[in-house]
C-alpha cells in the first residue's frame, strides 16, 4: 500500500486521481481548502488536510505535518491550482498565481525529498504544461507588478514549473525520486477560480469539448506506476515530450532556482 499525496486532490484532475488511488488501496492524503469537499474524500477513505498553499507559511506547515505522519511517501502529485482574471497579492505580498502554482510546487518538491527518498519508487508528478509553448520568466517581475493578464499568468507559472523540474534534479543528483512533468491537455475540470465575464464564458465553452478527468486519470496515473528511468521526464498526457523549450533552459533552471531560494529566505 503505497501512500499517496495529492495537492488539489479536493476537485477536478486530483481528485480524479485522489478516487483512482483510492480504489487502487493506496493511503491518500488530499490538500486543498474547502472543508465540504475534503469531507466528501474522506467518506470515500481518503485523509483531508485543510491548507491556504498560496501561502509559504501553510506549505511549511504542511511539510512538518507530513513529516509528522508519514516515514515515507511514494507519490507527490501536485494539481492545486486557481484563476485569477484580476492580480491579487497574498498576505505574505507574492503574486497569488505564482505563489500557488510554482512556490508552493517548489517547497513542497523539495522539503518532502527525505520522505520520498525513503520510497521504493518514489515520484514527484508535476501536473502542469509542458510541451506547450511559453514566455519567458518575468526575470525582472515574477510577480506580475506589470501588465497582468491571468492566462499568462498561468502561462508564465507553467513555464515556472519546467524549470523547477529540471532544476530538481540537478539540484538532487543522486536521488532516486523521478520527477514528472504532465500537460493533461484540455480537461473539464472544475477550473477553479475568479473570472470576468468573458473568460468564464471561455472556460464554459472549453469545458463542453474538454477530456472528461475519469477519461484522462488513467494516463496520468499510468505515470506514477511505471516512472521512466531518467530523473527529470515529460509528457503531454502520455505522449513523451522535451522539457526544455531551448539549449538554454539549465542555466535558466539554475537562475529560477536561486532566485526562487532567495524569495523564500525573506
Ligand atoms: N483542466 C485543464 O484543462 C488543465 C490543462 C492544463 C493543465 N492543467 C493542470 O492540471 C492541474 C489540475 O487542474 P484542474 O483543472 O484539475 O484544477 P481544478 O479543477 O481547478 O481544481 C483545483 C484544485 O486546487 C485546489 N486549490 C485551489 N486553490 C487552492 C489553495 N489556495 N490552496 C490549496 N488548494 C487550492 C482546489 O481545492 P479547493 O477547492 O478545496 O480549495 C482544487 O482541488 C493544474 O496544475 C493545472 O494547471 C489543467
Amino acid at each position: 500500500m503505497r501512500t499517496i499525496v495529492i495537492t488539489g486532490g479536493t476537485d477536478g484532475i486530483g481528485a480524479g486521481l485522489a478516487r483512482h488511488h483510492l480504489a487502487q488501496g493506496d493511503t491518500v492524503v488530499a490538500i486543498g481548502r474547502d472543508e465540504v469537499k475534503g469531507a466528501a474524500l474522506a467518506r470515500l477513505g481518503g485523509h483531508f488536510v485543510r491548507a491556504d498553499l498560496s501561502l509559504v507559511a501553510e506549505n511549511l506547515r504542511v511539510v512538518d505535518l507530513l513529516k509528522s505522519r508519514f516515514e515515507a511517501i511514494d507519490a507527490l502529485i501536485l494539481c492545486a491550482r486557481y484563476f485569477r482574471s484580476h492580480r491579487y497579492e497574498t498576505v505574505e505580498g507574492f503574486e497569488a498565481c505564482f505563489a500557488l502554482e510554482y512556490l508552493s510546487r517548489f517547497t513542497l518538491s523539495h522539503e518532502l525529498l527525505d520522505r520520498l527518498e525513503a520510497a521504493p519508487a518514489p515520484v514527484v508528478l508535476n501536473v502542469s504544461g509542458p510541451g506547450a509553448p511559453k514566455p519567458e520568466i518575468r526575470w525582472d517581475d515574477l510577480g506580475f507588478c506589470r501588465g497582468y493578464s491571468g492566462v499568462e499568468a498561468q502561462f508564465h507559472a507553467g513555464r515556472a514549473n519546467d524549470l523547477l523540474g529540471l532544476a530538481f534534479a540537478t539540484e538532487h543528483p543522486d536521488a532516486r525520486t523521478k520527477y514528472i512533468l504532465v500537460n493533461p491537455g484540455s480537461v473539464a475540470s472544475s477550473f477553479a477560480g475568479e473570472f470576468d465575464p468573458e473568460t468564464a464564458a471561455l472556460v464554459q465553452r472549453m469545458k463542453r469539448v474538454a477530456t472528461p478527468v475519469d477519461r484522462i486519470v488513467p494516463h496520468l496515473a499510468a505515470l506514477v506506476d511505471a516512472p521512466p528511468a531518467d530523473p527529470v521526464s515529460a509528457f503531454a498526457v502520455s505522449r513523451r515530450v522535451d522539457p526544455r523549450m531551448s539549449e538554454v533552459d539549465d542555466r535558466a533552471a539554475a537562475r529560477l532556482h536561486r532566485l526562487t531560494t532567495g524569495l523564500l529566505r525573506h
